[in-house]
């Protein structure tokens, strides 16, 4: 497929760009990573909904829960586990390092195959 991964990428994302409570989407090879900054640290997941790939990112972040804007499944950001359907998939979560500044995500070259079929039957 075009576009995937071929090598782990890491996005750096600057803390003073994304306040405790703000998510925000980035890509990466390709694929579209929502890095959450929350009072329990930063978190970094898909950014597509695992029910009809709806982008997370124009949804809404609660503590540690994004909520899908499309039909209000939930996630919880530090895992990707479903919180709330009518998502049964869990979605991706990433390794994330970070200092007070800054913190760093990390995507590893197989981020992109893996994905193909998350997508629940609707
Ligand atoms: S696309 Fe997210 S809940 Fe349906």
């Amino acid at each position: 497929m075009s576009g995937a991964i071929t090598a782990e990428i890491t996005l750096a994302i600057d803390l003073a760009d994304l306040p405790v409570g703000e998510m925000i989407a980035r890509e990466a090879g390709g694929r579209a990573v929502l890095v959450c900054h929350t009072r329990e640290g930063v978190f970094a997941v898909d950014d597509l909904c695992s029910h009809a790939e709806a982008h997370l990112c124009e949804g809404r972040l609660r503590g540690i829960r994004v909520t899908c804007p499309l039909h209000g499944a939930a996630f919880d950001v530090r895992s990707g586990a479903v919180l709330k359907g009518p998502a049964r998939q869990p979605i991706r979560s990433y390794a994330v390092r970070s200092d007070r500044a800054r913190a760093w995500v990390t995507v590893p070259a197989d981020a992109h195959d893996a994905d193909a079929s998350s997508a629940d039957p609707l």
